[in-house]
């Protein structure tokens, strides 16, 4: 039997440059989508996939991200004293309990696969799961359950390592780690083999690598030999084909919505579908865009 799945590892220490001069004092991953910072919508996913340990890998100026996610002592008190009772349940509903967070430095963004083995010795020596916090996802399935607790299933079902997978436009593979089909299931089908970035025209599919894993610890060996790909970073895309020549990985399609909250659409994209979900917000909003889209 597949050992259960208690931790996921965040990697929060990216620079944001492409949603500069927004992210000059602030962390990228606290940039709201609707109501809550993007982060708290992955790891909101996390929690509902049954992560019971959040490990975020941060860096310098993200000290933010520790206070979101611990008590905010006289906001808290401030808004029991008025009697601001669903204002207050929000709050406690999104906090981790005590102990269920560790926080690590990078120290220098080398890449991915360098940000996840910094979350080693708190991992230990068990499977475990990474979310990239740019990549928010939306469950539109029968089960509305997102990206993690769909690959939570497939693990369930084949063990090993487990990749979420997204289609993408054929002309755009080149800027995305890229997986080969072998056998194939529906849902989810068995990985041959992987390639990060490649070189336009040489993708053996339109399927990329879209944020979400679940992977053995071996993969910190392989980590550690730091060795740079793509783009002079430490990839992870990189180990995981080292670790596939020992160990079974089976990729998961994604039943939903994928918004790259990295990129300035994708964020945008997100704003949109998540106040459009939001019944409150759904038809005020709705009058709104036709006003705009309509020319004002
Ligand atoms: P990105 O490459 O999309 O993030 O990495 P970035 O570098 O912050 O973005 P731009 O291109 O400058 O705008 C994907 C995820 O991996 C994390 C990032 O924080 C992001 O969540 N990451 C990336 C690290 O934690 N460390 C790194 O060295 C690189």
């Amino acid at each position: 039997m597949s050992k259960h799945i208690r931790k996921a590892v965040f990697p929060v220490a990216g620079l944001g440059t492409r949603f500069l001069p927004a992210t000059k004092a602030m962390p990228k991953e606290m940039l709201t989508v609707v109501d809550r910072p993007v982060l708290q919508h992955v790891v909101e996913e996390a929690r509902e996939a049954g992560i019971e340990h959040f490990i975020f890998v941060t860096g310098r100026n993200k000290g933010v991200i520790e206070d979101h996610f611990d008590i905010a002592y006289e906001l808290e008190d401030t808004l029991r004293k008025r009697g601001k009772a669903k204002e207050y349940e929000l709050l406690m509903s999104a906090l981790p309990p005590p102990g269920a967070t560790s926080f690590t430095r990078q120290q220098a963004p080398l890449g991915l696969g360098h940000a996840i083995w910094c979350a080693r010795d708190i991992v230990g020596d068990e499977p475990f799961a990474v979310l990239l916090p740019d990549m928010v996802t939306m469950g539109t399935g029968p089960k509305k359950n997102r990206c993690l607790s769909q690959c939570m299933d497939a693990y369930n079902s084949y063990g090993g390592n487990i990749i979420a997978v997204e289609e993408v436009p054929k002309e755009d593979t080149d800027q995305y780690g890229i997986v080969s089909l072998g056998k194939d299931f529906g849902d989810t089908f068995e990985i041959t083999g992987m390639v990060e970035k490649p070189p336009k025209g040489t993708a053996p599919s339109n399927l990329i690598i879209s944020g979400r894993y679940i992977l053995g610890p071996e993969i910190f060996d392989l980590l550690s030999k730091g060795k740079q790909g793509a783009g002079g970073e430490i990839q992870l895309t990189d180990s995981m084909i080292e670790l596939a020549k020992m160990q079974s990985f089976h990729g998961v399609r994604f039943d939903g919505r994928t918004f790259d909250c990295g990129s300035k659409l994708g964020f945008l994209a997100a704003n949109v579908a998540f106040a459009l979900a939001d019944p409150a917000l759904a038809s005020g909003f709705q009058n709104e865009l036709r006003k705009i889209v309509g020319g004002f």
